[in-house]
């Protein structure tokens, strides 16, 4: 995973001595949620033209204070915040990685597949490596090739076509101390442009400060940028028409920062409603989700690809597809596409669903059909990204930037997205009528009101009962029908940010096994959804019967002959809404126990936002 920075800013153009590590720093801490192991910068001195590079093992805020990150002179310098892949988060293994003399300087983000025998042979040819990582190669073959080549970039661009595996580069060099020199496969890599200052980084809100004008790049584009001047080559396709690929971002940078709560997760919690109405607003503003339900209506086969929560917002969109037009969806792990594959032909759909349109397995996922003959459809809140860029047709979910790692507000805009493509396929297919068409699209209206009135509900309660179990060592999520994918989504949202271990099955699945560890107290929660309630009453009764913890989330109608230990009351709603009522208190539950255990719920542990790796 990783995030990565760079600016380039004119020398003579508002470039104080110290503004390049200020925006650097910055944009580290917008990137540390890609990974934070460990972290670092390089600089170029603008009055000795050397590299500085400052680096250590911690998170930003300790490594940046114990090395005075903030006190590095130079106009032009990259940065790094790191997810351990080859080689432990120690200081030395933290990048920036230099080559042998230390005239060039760079920060990666991938994995370098065929780093041994390029290690093999340089070391052959006499460099000297200070470090496990399969990063610094690519510093000393560049070093060697640029020794060779005509110019610096021709040797940088001979090194990237001998790597093997996935890379977002940027290198600074004291043989051409005015540039950044980048290249791109796999891993995502955007350049931000400016008037005197041009950027690069592994995501958009690292830049949103500076800029809303963007380029991402393409897997095989390679280039350089300065403060007035930025060159873009494929490696395929020849030299990029920046023009051409400019897009210009909405969103204002305040969308990227705390406004004051103690962490992102609760802010975006909070933020669901507004982000709701956008995507709401959005979907209506035009004919994007008509057009890609018409086409979907026409294939055979609908798949959806996604991978973690976008999974789990798949297996709600596949239940809302179902239950309106008739038509069986499968929705499918991306990573196990390979098993799956061999069913995608051109007549199939596949909706792939990833929020920030970058997880390796489901760009995957995606090429594999696509190569195939299916046609893409996809749901992301990044238009430029990969997946954004690949698709046939993309539906945005508009959700604004997410920064806490744990996906929380595009959980419930996939769902909504998913949601309306169902309302239309419904439709296209003529399933429903205008009439019921209409009535649905309207009760979908209301979503965002639902989410704020569940938080409203639902908040007291979330924030007290976490003492009763932040202590126990297990929980079990448990629903029915549209119950079950929630009931999944609870357990992710639980086990990644409190390190509880956390279950979810479907309620009657319990009987078959799980139920075996149920002893008293044990906590049970139950998702209760209006097509399951007679059924899931019996699975209460069967796990009160074992003295288990029992907490059902239910709406008011529902309540009458549940008999759990502990009730907590969502707001009554149709059947499309119920995601919207139910898992706003299941997102406090998680933020709160996490709060109460002492943990930061913006950074679990092991975790990254976007997962870039298979
Ligand atoms: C969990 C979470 C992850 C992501 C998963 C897919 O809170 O955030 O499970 O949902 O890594 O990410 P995207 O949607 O970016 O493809």
């Amino acid at each position: 995973m990783c995030g990565i920075i760079g600016v380039a800013i004119d020398v003579n153009n508002n470039c104080s001595e110290f503004k390049a590590a200020e925006i650097i720093t910055k944009g580290l801490k917008s990137l540390e949620y890609r990974g934070y192991d460990s972290v670092g910068i390089a600089l170029i001195d603008k009055n000795t033209r050397k590299i500085i590079v400052k680096k250590g093992k911690g998170k930003l805020d300790d490594v940046s204070k114990e090395y005075s990150f903030l006190l590095t002179p130079g106009c032009i310098g990259i940065g790094h915040t790191r997810w351990a892949t080859h080689g432990a988060p120690t200081n030395i293994n933290a990048h920036p990685h230099t080559d042998c003399k230390g005239d060039i300087a760079l920060v990666h983000n991938g994995i370098i597949k065929n780093f041994l025998s390029l290690k093999k042979m340089l070391l052959n040819s006499g460099h000297t490596f200070k470090s496990d990582t399969d990063t610094e190669v690519v510093a000393h073959l560049i070093e060697e090739l640029a020794s060779t080549s005509s110019n610096f970039y021709e040797g940088f661009k001979k090194s990237i076509s001998m790597l093997e595996g996935s890379f977002a580069l940027a290198v600074v060099t004291t043989y051409e101390p005015e540039k950044i020199f980048f290249a791109k496969k796999e891993s995502p890599l955007i350049i931000g442009l400016s008037k005197s200052s041009n950027f690069l980084a592994s995501d958009i809100p690292a830049m949103l400060e500076y800029t809303n004008e963007f380029v991402p790049l393409n897997d095989g584009d390679i280039g350089w940028l300065s403060p007035r001047e930025v060159f873009i080559e494929n490696l395929k396709a020849g030299i990029v028409e920046i023009r051409k690929r400019k897009i210009l971002v909405d969103w204002k940078p305040e969308m990227a920062k705390k406004g004051g709560y103690p962490h992102y997760m609760i802010k975006e919690i909070y933020e669901q409603p507004l982000a709701l109405k956008s995507t709401f607003e959005g979907l209506i503003s035009d004919e994007t989700i008509i057009e890609a339900a018409d086409l979907i209506s026409k294939k055979d086969k609908i798949f959806i690809a996604a991978a973690g929560t976008s999974y789990h917002a798949g297996l709600v969109t596949k239940y809302f597809i179902e239950k309106i037009t008739g038509r069986a969806v499968y929705t499918f792990i991306s990573s196990e596409y390979k098993n799956i594959e061999y069913l995608v032909d051109n007549d199939t759909a596949i909706i792939v669903i990833s929020q920030s349109g970058e997880t390796i397995d489901t760009i995957k996922a995606m090429r594999s059909s696509k190569n195939r003959g299916g046609v893409i459809f996809a749901i992301t809140n990044v238009i430029g990204s990969t997946i954004g860029r690949e698709a046939d047709y993309v539906v945005p979910m508009r959700a604004g930037p997410e920064i806490g790692v744990a996906a929380t507000k595009t959980f419930l805009t996939q769902v909504l997205v998913g949601s309306m493509l169902a309302v239309n396929l419904g439709k296209s297919i003529g399933k429903i009528n205008e009439t019921e068409y209409n009535q649905m699209i309207n009760t979908l209206s209301y979503s965002p009101n639902i989410v704020g009135s569940s938080i409203s509900m639902t908040e007291g309660i979330m924030k007290k009962l976490p003492e009763r179990f932040s202590s126990k060592n297990s929980i079990y999520f448990l629903g029915r029908g549209l119950g079950v994918p929630l009931a999944y989504e609870a357990a992710l949202k639980m086990k990644e940010i409190t390190y509880i271990h956390a279950e979810a099955y479907p309620a009657g699945e319990s009987k078959h096994g799980p139920i075996a560890l149920i002893e008293k107290d044990f906590p049970v929660f139950f998702v209760v959804t209006k097509d399951t309630y007679e059924e899931i009453a019996s699975n209460i009764a069967e796990m009160n019967a074992r003295d288990a913890y029992t907490i059902a989330l239910a709406s008011e109608e529902k309540l009458e002959n549940l008999q759990p230990r502990l009730t907590i009351t969502v707001p009554k709603v149709d059947l499309l809404l119920e995601p919207y009522s139910l898992i706003p208190p299941i997102q406090l539950l998680s933020y709160y126990t996490a709060v109460v255990r002492g943990l930061d719920p913006d950074k679990p542990r092991n975790l990254a936002k976007t997962v870039t790796v298979e």
